[in-house]
């Protein structure tokens, strides 16, 4: 039985939360750490819950972690959990698997974007609902973007003159060398949630499960259009040690 929130809701957001994480350093599955002694898991839920077009929540939790993860989210809202998959893309489809066929709108949110405001739910749910059948939130990329490779370094200065010098001993080292500057003004960060008109996601998953890092790359190489609607700083993802103190920072305004 898949748990239902609010009956007149349109929405199912399925939260792949089965990562270990990794880059978070030691200390088990990234959705269950804690940012001010809840986890994450719960931070999300929570918010996730509080959209109003939200019909029904399907956690995918670490396979080992299913019936913790039951009895943590029962309190805060009605949850379906299903164990998740060794992907990312393998958890989110076996959550898209329980939501049952009247849902038309699905959308897929990261654990990890713990803070993540009920109103970017709306947003994106509502593009959706205006027609446009894979929709993103996006933000500017603030920082100049360089195309590296790897090199041998040939060190131009190092002519007969310079052979003992400094510059000379880098000579033949394997470095990241810049190949060219990407214009940063069409480049654009990518957030969860992202939305999309239910068969279109269902169809993606069913043409094979390529290495994707978010959804809307399945989506895109099935051909169907992806449009943008503004993000939210407060959508950040808690990847490394350093988001967990941004993180914990937000939280008095989000
Ligand atoms: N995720 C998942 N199943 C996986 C891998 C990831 O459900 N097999 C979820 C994570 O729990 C997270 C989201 O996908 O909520 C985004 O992934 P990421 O930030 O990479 O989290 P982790 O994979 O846990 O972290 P890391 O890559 O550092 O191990
Ligand atoms: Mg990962």
């Amino acid at each position: 039985m898949t748990a239902q929130l609010n009956a007149r809701g349109d929405v199912a957001v399925l939260v792949p939360a089965a990562g270990a994480g990794l880059r978070l350093g030691p200390g088990g599955p990234k959705a269950l750490r804690l940012l001010a002694g809840e986890p994450l898991l719960v931070h999300a839920v929570r918010r996730i819950a509080a959209a109003p077009s939200v019909r029904l929540i399907v956690v995918a939790a670490p396979a080992a972690e299913v019936e913790a993860v039951r009895d943590l989210l029962a309190p805060i809202a009605a949850v379906t959990v299903v164990a998740g998959g060794a992907e990312r893309q393998h958890s989110v489809a076996a959550a898209l698997a329980v939501v049952p066929p009247e849902v038309g709108i699905v959308l897929v949110h990261d654990a990890a974007r713990a803070l993540t405001p009920p109103e970017l739910i709306e947003s994106v749910a509502a593009a959706v609902r205006s027609g446009r059948p894979a929709v993103i939130p996006v933000l500017p990329v603030v920082d100049t973007i360089k195309e590296v490779a790897l090199d041998v370094l040939v060190d131009a200065a190092a002519g007969p003159e310079a052979a003992d010098g400094v510059a000379g001993q880098l000579d033949g080292a394997r470095v990241e060398v810049v190949v060219g500057t990407i214009d940063r003004s069409v480049l654009r960060s990518v957030q969860t949630p992202q939305g999309f008109r239910r068969e279109v996601l269902a169809a993606a998953h069913a043409a094979g499960l390529g290495a994707h890092t978010d959804d809307a790359g399945m989506v895109e190489r099935a051909g169907v259009p992806v449009s943008c609607v503004p993000g939210s700083e407060l959508a950040m993802k808690i990847t490394r040690p350093l988001d967990l103190v941004i993180a914990e920072a937000l939280l008095p305004v989000a």
